[in-house]
């Protein structure tokens, strides 16, 4: 059986007065592709914050592996094999993108082998070899979110966050993003991922948990929540 490797217990989060996570209990498995589903300011980007120490005001547990990451700051995580690829990319777009993809590896500087992680990517999104000197800013939403990503998996990272990796992109591009999802957890990645479109969210995660207004609602396997006529009336619009 699988270890927990990301375990959030009790999870609230608050900006201001306004408390937005009302204590969420989350966990993901050691090799897991687990997907928070729900709509619009559900708190979905929020419980990716919290784990990144991004939210200034939180209480709860959030356990990775042995370490609470609520004793830590946002600067300790990516030490501990943590990358977020956040909502809207905020990539550098005055950087080329390989200057955008040797940023993400910063805690691995010493790394002799960074020319093996570039090589990594760049197999993984052929098509950012094409634009390897061109400047971040001048590439497609698709390439930009390729380079996010890219940014993230130069860290070599055990647990992989993505916030909306999909939004606003063409679906050719979503199905190619997709694809190098499962490539990534197929090498044994865990990721979580935070998907507003259900239908795509349900397709590559293996389980989820849906979120409304700051409250886990429902968890089960992809294909339990995919089944719930509840999931099915809400976000699937069957
Ligand atoms: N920096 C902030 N300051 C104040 N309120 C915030 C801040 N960030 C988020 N919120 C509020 O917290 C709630 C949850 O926001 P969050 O971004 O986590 O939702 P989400 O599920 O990711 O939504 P979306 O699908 O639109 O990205 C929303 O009501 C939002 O307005
Ligand atoms: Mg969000």
């Amino acid at each position: 059986m699988s270890l927990p490797l990301l375990d959030i217990r009790q999870l609230k989060a608050s900006y201001g007065e306004a408390e937005v996570l009302h204590g969420i209990d989350l966990v993901v498995l050691q090799g897991e592709f687990v997907c928070i589903i729900g709509a619009n300011t559900a708190g979905k980007s929020t419980i990716l914050r919290s784990i990144s120490r991004l939210v200034p005001k939180s209480s709860g547990t959030i356990r990775f592996g042995e370490v609470d990451l609520t004793k830590l700051a946002s600067h300790d995580i990516p030490a501990l094999g943590i990358a977020h690829v956040p909502e809207g990319r905020q990539i550098f777009p005055e950087m080329t993108v390989e200057e955008n993809l040797l940023l993400g590896a910063f805690t691995a500087r010493k790394a002799t082998d960074l020319p093996v992680r570039i090589a990594d990517v760049l197999d993984l999104f052929p098509r950012l070899r094409e634009r390897y000197g061109q400047l971040a800013g001048t590439l497609s939403g698709g390439e930009q979110q390729m380079v996010a990503v890219g940014r993230a998996l130069m860290l070599r990272p055990k647990l992989l966050l993505l916030d909306e990796p999909s939004h606003g992109l063409a679906p050719k591009v979503v199905e190619e993003m997709h694809e190098a999802f499962k490539i990534i957890h197929g090498r044994g990645t865990s990721i979580l991922l935070v998907e507003q479109n259900v239908e795509l969210a349900l397709e590559v995660a293996t389980r989820g948990y849906v979120l409304e207004s700051g409250v886990v609602t429902l968890e089960g396997s992809a294909a339990e929540l995919h089944a719930n006529p509840a999931v099915v009336t809400a976000y699937l619009g069957l």
